[in-house]
């Protein structure tokens, strides 16, 4: 079995930056890397994330979509993937849907963990990267971007309610999880990152 790996983080927290770093590291040491994304990561799962960035719908639709385009990114990607001892990294996992879903638009995290067992009742991310900044670190870096999607225009409370999940789940399962600071500089994430890598091998 190949190892898992997640990024999380709310927008703004600098996440994107460091994928591309860990994809090379691991890639040196040899090894088969899948780069993925959710929503997304297939064909189906890039439809859905069209639909669930942008149009305005129900939440526990918004929760269905995420979690539809998951069992796709599993079924065709992931599980595959992991079967024949390649490792896969994905830019975000079933972490957003109890931050977002869950804290950010406050849907019943039981209602989550039902989904949860039901797509993927056996597997989850060997590591947990989860970048963290203040709000303020986060609303400044989006208001440099332009199109926003609509949950990068959502509202402090929201991010707030939303890290806050984030942290929660962290402390709940800190085998897998490791927070970062995300308000260092890159090289000093970068190091932390190759630290956490290397005792993965
Ligand atoms: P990204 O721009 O970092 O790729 O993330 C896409 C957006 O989708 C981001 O604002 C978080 C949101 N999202 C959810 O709300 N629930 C989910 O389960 C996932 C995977 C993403």
């Amino acid at each position: 079995m190949g190892k898992f790996i997640t990024f999380e983080g709310i927008d703004g927290a600098g996440k994107s930056t460091h994928i591309a770093f860990v994809a090379d590291y691991i890639k040196q040491r040899g090894v088969e890397l899948v780069s993925s994304r959710e929503p997304g990561g297939t064909p189906l799962g890039e439809k859905l994330r069209e639909i669930v960035l942008h149009e305005t719908m129900d939440l526990e639709t918004e929760a269905l979509l995420v979690f539809a385009s998951r069992r796709e990114h599993l079924a065709q990607v992931i599980e595959p993937a992991l079967k024949r001892g390649a490792w896969v990294i994905s830019d975000r996992f079933t972490d957003s849907t109890f931050a977002y879903q869950g804290g950010g638009r406050g849907m019943s995290l039981a209602k989550l963990e039902a989904l949860e067992q039901w797509v993927h009742p056996a597997l989850q991310p060997d590591l947990t990267l989860l970048f963290d900044v203040p709000l303020e670190v986060a609303r400044a870096r989006l208001d440099a971007t332009r199109d926003l999607d609509k949950f990068e225009q959502e509202k402090a409370d929201f991010f707030a309610a939303t890290r806050t999940e984030y942290l929660r789940r962290a402390a709940q399962f800190p085998q897998r999880f490791r927070v970062i600071d995300s308000t260092q500089s890159i090289a000093a994430i970068q190091q932390q990152i190759a630290a956490i890598l290397d005792a993965c091998f």
